[in-house]
């Protein structure tokens, strides 16, 4: 059987989409980077595994349904079944939402329904929880408010610093993801 075309979206540096890349057999092929950020380094990276990107400017959109209704219309054009948000830092409208229910998936970088948002990582070490992690969620209307398919803990310990939790967060981030895209493309 063929594999099914996924596409991730991204707006920073990447590291999750590198880990998907080198994550070998996914059970779904990676055709489409789809970046908000004319100078994210994630371009940079998609262009080394020759993935196909497509750049936009929401500010050159009147609004979040026009802009969304070009990349529906892209994602259509690429045969994508799945999208994967790694990094992207904008909330999904109701364009995207309605025309891949149940096929988007996000990963957040705490154990939700604590710390949903932006600099998840931070309000974790500055609440001084002992323990945090990261999960894989379907994405519905809220902000990282939708169905969990995995989470995974981190232990915060005594001498932690922001920079090493953030460090051990995201190594455990790069092997979720791709185990789970794995899991569920199935
Ligand atoms: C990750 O921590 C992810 O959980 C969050 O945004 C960050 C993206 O990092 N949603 P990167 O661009 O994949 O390095």
């Amino acid at each position: 059987m063929s594999k099914r075309n996924a596409a991730i979206f991204a707006s920073g540096t990447g590291s999750n989409f590198e880990a998907i890349m080198e994550a070998g057999d996914l059970s779904c092929d990676i055709v489409l980077l789809i970046c908000d950020k004319p100078k994210a380094t994630v371009i940079q990276k998609a262009e080394k595994y020759q993935v196909p990107t497509f750049v936009f400017n929401p500010k050159d959109y009147g609004s979040k349904e026009e802009y969304e209704k070009v990349l529906v219309e892209k994602l259509k054009e690429a045969n994508i079944s799945w999208i994967f948000l790694a990094g992207y830092m904008r909330i999904v409208g109701s364009v995207l939402l309605q025309a891949y229910e149940g096929r988007i998936v996000n990963i957040h970088p705490s154990l939700l329904p604590d710390f949903p948002g932006k600099d998840a990582i931070d309000q974790a070490y500055h609440a001084g929880v002992k323990t945090t992690g990261v999960t894989v969620h379907y994405i519905d209307s809220g902000i990282d408010t939708g169905p969990i398919i995995a989470q995974e803990k981190v232990e915060v310990e005594e001498n932690e610093t922001l920079e090493s939790l953030e460090e051990k967060i995201h190594h455990v981030e790069h092997q979720l993801y791709p185990r789970v895209i794995r899991e569920i493309v199935k």
